[in-house]
């Protein structure tokens, strides 16, 4: 019993309970994102485009539902959101946050001399 309890706190407290992301959905999904963010979204075709591979699955899905909520404003995302649903949002998320990248390599020493 005590283990079927520690069980399932385990998974609620899993940093992957909460969104519900299919990766493999998201891979899908975003298919024509790689237009512009590149095809391993670790670099995307100009400089004015953000990194989105291995960025932090919660805020690549704020940044998705507020460039369709209006709250984030930018004429070319907001075009690219507009279609998406809740569960498009939280696949792309998982799936973006889990490709290897520049974000996701980051180590003090280097940012620190
Ligand atoms: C025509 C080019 C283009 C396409 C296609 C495109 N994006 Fe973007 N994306 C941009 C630009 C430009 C920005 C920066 C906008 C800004 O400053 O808010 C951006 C920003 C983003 C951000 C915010 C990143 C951050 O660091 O805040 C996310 C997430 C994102 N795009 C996801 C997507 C997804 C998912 C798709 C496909 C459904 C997509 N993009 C398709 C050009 C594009």
């Amino acid at each position: 019993m005590k283990t079927v309890m520690l069980a399932a706190l385990l998974c609620i407290a899993s940093p992957f309970a909460y969104a519900g992301g299919d990766a493999g959905a998201g891979a899908q999904k975003s298919k024509a994102c790689a237009a512009c963010h590149g095809a391993d979204f670790d670099t995307p075709v100009s400089a004015d485009i953000p990194v989105l591979a291995g960025q932090h699955e919660d805020y690549l899905a704020r940044a998705l539902a507020d460039y369709k909520s209006g709250s984030r404003k930018n004429p070319v995302m907001s075009g690219q959101a507009a279609a998406l649903s809740a569960q498009d949002i939280a696949d792309i998320a998982a799936y973006f946050s889990g490709l290897p990248g520049k974000l996701k390599v980051i180590r003090l020493h280097r940012l620190v001399q």
